[in-house]
């Protein structure tokens, strides 16, 4: 018998190949692959085959898509969550997710520990392991890639072959890709070098803008509390409608993101991301808001998406602290219902127009036009008061400090 039952999070690329065999030599495991279907999945029977030839026990594939998007992107979404004021969270939305499963996983399994081939640089191994800390205090928790004496991809790539384990590693993929629905996270390669522009065979999801059409084209997107269902009037579920978007997108040129980035752990890196779909909806979502949310939910809410981004970044998806925000943010979401028309041009998503039942806009008092209702003379009393306080100031700015 074998001494520990390991679940691994598997993606079939070079580091998780590896973590397979490892594992079985270095804990006398027996291990079970864990694959989530985000969206990256191109062909099941490939992963699937891969897994037990590298020598996985047994394999899972879930489709998680439509799971990740309601219960994580578009709760992300819905909080208008970008860390550090850009960064979709691709990557770090999914983690969380596929923490979650593989618990279930392990428990049905009866194993005894989970494992991920995440590094001990980056943040994906905080939010895999919080997730399994929130979950499942009691099971052992296993990262190779922390452990193990490769220095580099190279040396893996030795021990593959001397492994025999197949792998698809090859010098003109120099980068490390982490795709979803959501987008797409890459990095490696001349991208740590942060002066040098991001070569066109970095992108995987999006045209550049420049060969974009040259003809501006227009979309309608319908919201419902915060949630988007409609793509020009016609009802979408949501991998149907995020995989629309991402094409539409993807043509267009929009949703590149090239940034440098702070992690968790303290290192500072050059991010490059693509999200169409997921800035088309970041926009319209953003135009809807302004249109029905009164003015300090609007901008309590702003402040709030600055932790939410930040608990997601760091790995705290399951913390009370995100779920009790998870509650204010779906209050300010009950009217966020509407339409909104969206210009994509060469690489912009360009609000033109915005609609809601629940528009708090008022014409006939913002007006300009001899429609107008406001009374003006109300104006002068408030600024009297609101100006009070600098007024009581003006003598003693004037004396000499
Ligand atoms: N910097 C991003 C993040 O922390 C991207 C991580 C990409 N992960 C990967 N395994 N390639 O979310």
């Amino acid at each position: 018998m074998a001494k520990e039952k390991i679940v691994l999070a598997y993606s079939g690329g070079l580091d998780t190949s590896v973590a397979i065999s490892w594992l079985k030599e270095n804990y006398d495991a027996e291990v079970i692959a864990y694959t989530a279907d985000l969206g990256q999945i191109k062909n099941k029977k490939v992963i699937h085959d891969k897994s037990l030839a590298t020598g996985a026990k047994r394999f899972y594939l879930e489709d998680l898509r439509e799971k990740f998007l309601k219960d994580f992107a578009f709760k992300a979404l819905a909080a208008s969550a970008l860390y550090e004021g850009k960064y979709p969270l691709i990557s770090a939305l999914s983690r969380p997710l596929i923490a979650q499963r593989m618990v279930e996983i392990a428990r049905e399994e009866k194993a005894t520990a989970l494992a991920h081939g995440a590094t001990g640089k980056g943040n994906d191994q905080v939010r895999f392991e919080l997730t399994f800390k929130a979950l499942a205090p009691n099971l052992k928790i296993i990262a190779p890639a922390r452990e193990w004496e490769f220095k580099s991809r190279e040396e893996e790539i030795a021990y593959s072959k001397k492994k025999k384990i197949p792998i698809s590693v090859t010098k003109k993929n120099p980068y490390s890709i982490d795709r979803n629905l959501w987008g797409v996270s890459i990095e490696c390669g001349i991208l740590e070098e942060p002066w040098k522009e991001p070569p066109e065979d970095a992108y995987q999801m999006t045209v550049s803008p420049k060969r974009a059409p040259n003809k501006e084209s227009y979309l309608s997107l319908e919201f419902e509390k915060g949630i988007p269902i409609k793509i020009n009037g016609k009802k979408y579920q949501p991998v149907a409608l995020m995989e629309k978007l991402n094409k539409i997108g993807g043509e267009n040129g929009i949703g590149r993101i090239d940034i440098m980035e702070n992690r968790l752990i303290g290192i500072k890196s050059r991010e490059v991301y693509e999200a169409p779909g997921a800035m088309i909806l970041y926009n319209a979502h953003d135009a809807l808001e302004r249109l029905v949310l009164d003015r300090e939910t609007f901008h309590h809410k702003r402040l709030i998406a600055e932790r939410y981004g930040q608990l997601i970044y760091n790995g705290l998806w399951f913390s009370p602290e995100r779920e009790a925000l998870e509650k204010f943010i779906a209050q300010t979401q009950k009217r966020v219902s509407g339409s909104v028309r969206v210009k994509l041009y060469k690489g912009n998503a360009i609000v033109v127009g915005r609609k809601s039942p629940y528009s708090l806009y008022q014409k006939d008092l913002a007006t300009y036009s001899k429609e107008d209702i406001f009374d003006q003379k109300s104006a002068q009393g408030f600024i009297d008061l609101f100006g009070l306080p600098l007024k009581i100031m003006a003598p003693a700015r004037k004396k000499k400090k």
